[in-house]
């Protein structure tokens, strides 16, 4: 890939962009807990000639339910792809997979290599994930649950999800979205401690009765109690007399199931798990959706029922919300899970937690309150306004004048204007996968409180000038820090 902002002989301005956003993703640290760095393989398989490619339905499942189900080994953690008897089955059935061409529900010819390629993500899905059934095809995370929504729902119809302010994502109710438009969205939030209140969560779906109860988050740093959450559907499902379809969200914390570091939704009486591939999970960015039911032909009609669920979300996905899959991205994702079934990734998902409890700990020896008092996960929730007077977009703004890359967020019960909240939001994905550890997350803390005392005597962002030279050191602290730790597929 050099020299292509001249070939042809033009240069191409988007490839001198390419190359400044490399830079900036080498020199500075990057704090946005839904992001990470891929491998060089990763990459590749995204920029192949796969993107030249239309492949519209699904390839044969044939013979890949059997391999999650002959791997799983019902501990609820995950199998490692190189731990004797297991990999022989695996590289056994990869082998099949990856030469064995069959029949397909594809519209178009041409599909023997995609349709071998997309088999081998979604048995390594189902392996990672302990699942019945991948679909690899949502072109991302917002995608995914759309189309769990419409697969199971009708326009009109009660979703039970977590409220935007306390941690819920945009797409589980947001007015400005769609589904909120077509579905009727009631929310459940989190207790004074930070974690989910769930006596608030059986209450509201006994008396709303929803369709479907979500369990997610994009700004939660609990462990959630999924067989609590079971047993609430169970109550709900007998009380009003039809089946009501159990979801987790698990976008931010993928990576950390697949690692063995957090419960897997689908191992504690969840029938679907949604996620984005790209942050802790490390692959390319794009949805995945993982079900327990039966598989069936995605072309056949098929009740609304539980057990039909794989079928539904596979309908729901192409043709009810999509077109074309993006089989270069799909080909990245089979990549992606390959690596996070290897051993080392369970170190990896192991060592953000580590991480994220580090920088946690150094964050409050400094006096910054955290929502919830700490971290279960990879992610730490700061309430900067209550501990320095500073708001969460100040605080980012002058974080990002020393290399220090994270969001504002808002908080439960903030009072301030949504483009001012109360606190920022950080995680440790991307510079653990540097290989940053923890005298690394001491010295960013003791930088984001440095930053934090400018604030404070800058008062506001014109402010900020007249402390130019001390942000100069401090960037230049984190720079030459930034550097020690290459980042993957950047020289
Ligand atoms: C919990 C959760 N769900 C869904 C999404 C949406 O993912 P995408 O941005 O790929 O559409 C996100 C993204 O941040 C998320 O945090």
């Amino acid at each position: 890939m050099k020299n292509t902002a001249k070939k042809g002989g033009q240069s191409d301005p988007v490839f001198e962009l390419i190359a400044a956003e490399k830079m900036r993703q080498k020199e500075g640290l990057e704090l946005i807990p839904s992001e990470n760095y891929v491998s060089e393989a990763v990459l590749l398989a995204m920029g192949s000639v796969l993107t030249n490619k239309y492949s519209e339905g699904y390839p044969s499942f044939k013979g890949i339910s059997s391999l999650s189900e002959a791997v799983s080994g019902g501990d609820g953690f995950v199998a490692p792809v190189d731990s004797g008897a297991v990999t022989e089955g695996l590289e056994a059935s990869e082998k099949a997979i990856s030469e064995e061409i069959l029949p397909n529900y594809r519209y178009y010819g041409g599909q023997a290599n995609v349709d071998r390629i997309e088999r081998l993500a979604i048995s390594r899905a189902m392996r990672l994930f302990h699942a019945d059934h991948a679909n690899v095809q949502p072109h991302s995370g917002a995608n995914a649950n759309e189309a769990v929504y419409f697969a199971w729902c009708e326009p009109g119809d009660k979703i039970l999800a977590m409220n935007l302010a306390h941690g819920g994502h945009l797409t589980h109710g947001s007015p400005v979205t769609r589904s909120a438009k077509i579905y009727n969205f009631v929310a459940y939030g989190v207790a004074e401690d930070g974690d989910i209140d769930y006596d608030e969560l059986e209450r509201v779906a006994l008396e709303e009765l929803p369709k479907l109860i979500l369990v997610g988050y994009s700004a939660f740093m609990k462990i959630p109690d999924f067989d609590r959450v079971a047993a609430i559907r169970d109550k709900v499902a007998k009380k009003a007399g039809f089946e009501v379809l159990l979801m987790a969200d698990m976008a931010h914390v993928a990576g950390l199931i697949a690692g063995g570091v957090h419960p897997n939704p689908l191992d504690h009486g969840f029938d679907v798990m949604t996620t984005t591939t790209h942050k802790t999970l490390r692959g390319p960015r794009g949805g995945l959706i993982l079900s327990r039911g039966v598989v069936s032909s995605p072309l056949k009609k098929c009740e609304k029922k539980l057990a039909n669920i794989p079928t539904l979300i596979d309908k729901a996905v192409f043709p009810g919300t999509q077109g074309g899959p993006l089989e270069h991205v799909i080909a990245a994702k089979a990549v992606a899970f390959r690596e996070a079934l290897l051993p080392s990734f369970r170190e990896y998902a192991a060592k953000i937690v580590e991480n994220a409890k580090a920088l946690a700990a150094g964050l409050s020896q400094h006096g910054f309150i955290l929502q919830g008092g700490g971290t279960e996960n990879h992610l730490v929730l700061v309430r900067v306004q209550d501990s320095f007077g500073v708001n969460g977009k100040f605080y980012e703004k002058a974080l990002d004048l020393v290399g220090l890359t994270l969001n504002a967020n808002s908080l439960p019960g903030d009072k301030g204007a949504a483009f001012k909240p109360g606190g920022v939001r950080l995680g440790t994905p991307a510079i653990t996968t540097r290989g940053m550890g923890i005298p690394e997350m001491q010295q960013i803390a003791d930088w984001m409180y440095a930053v934090v005392q400018i604030c404070v005597k800058a008062a506001d962002e014109k402010g900020l000038a007249k402390f130019d030279d001390e942000l100069k050191v401090i960037r230049e602290e984190v720079r030459e820090m930034a550097l020690k730790f290459p980042v993957p597929a950047i020289s």
